[in-house]
């Protein structure tokens, strides 16, 4: 089975012979990889929505998995029992969701080894949160697939240094390690606050001044770390 490359970087960070627990599984090919491929004897895979939960039945039968990968219906840890997994995968959701999900039962974290995490957006309020509750962000990468740039965080238990929230909103490995991808993804990430200023301009209110203001600090700064990077 070939998997596309942000699951693919996803499998790089699970850990040869360990549970995966991989919520929010959705079609259930990452399960099926790392079982399929012998990364993992077992995989327990959730959905909280019927239909995405359907297609990772029927594709699971497909590959007649049953017996290794454990479907399970229902939203977030809920649906797990502690120790059940040592390792956490939830990928392809917004950073607040994935947030949500990890926050919502503390005790299930605390036998997690490994969280391998991928926000479609805002995965600086996810680094902020982990940093918050005892997470060390150990690895992190960026995926382009079909012309849009992922990125995956890997945390583990431990205590992160870097607390600055710019940092944080970039990637602090990313920045450390000079992730490949790292110019292109800076200069999205430029563009994009370029366009909100702009759309900001138009307005002439108090709070769209404030954020004018807070929003050129972080151009700014975004754009010197753009230039110290392009010159490493
Ligand atoms: C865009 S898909 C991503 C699927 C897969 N993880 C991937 O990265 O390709 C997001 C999936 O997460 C599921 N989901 C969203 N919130 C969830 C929650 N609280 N608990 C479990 N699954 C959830 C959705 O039903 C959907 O199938």
């Amino acid at each position: 089975m070939n998997l596309p490359r942000r699951l693919a970087a996803l499998a790089g960070y699970v850990p040869h012979g360990s549970i995966v627990a991989d919520i929010g599984t959705d079609h259930a090919f990452l399960p099926v990889y790392l079982v399929k491929s012998g990364v993992c004897p077992r995989v327990i895979a959730t959905d909280v929505n019927p239909g995405p939960f359907a297609a990772a039945e029927k594709v699971v039968t497909t590959y007649h998995l049953q017996d290794k990968i454990d479907l399970r219906c229902g939203d977030g840890l809920r649906v797990l029992q502690p120790g059940e997994a040592q390792v956490l995968i939830v990928a392809g959701m917004g950073g607040g969701t994935i947030r949500d999900i990890l926050a919502v039962v503390p005790a299930m974290l605390n036998q997690i080894r490994r969280l391998i995490l991928q926000p479609m957006v805002d995965a600086g309020d996810l680094r902020a949160w982990l940093v918050e509750n005892g997470w060390l962000l150990a690895d992190e990468m960026l995926v382009e697939e079909n012309g849009r740039i992922y990125v995956v965080i890997l945390a583990e238990p431990g205590t992160e240094q870097v607390r600055d929230p710019l940092l944080l909103e970039l990637g602090p490995r990313l920045l450390e390690k000079r992730d490949p991808l790292l110019l292109v993804y800076l200069e999205e990430i430029i563009r994009r606050h370029q366009h909100v200023l702009s759309e900001l301009a138009r307005s002439s209110s108090t709070g769209a001044r404030r954020k004018v203001r807070e929003l050129e600090v972080k151009l700014a700064r975004t754009e010197n770390i753009y230039n110290y990077q392009g010159r490493r």
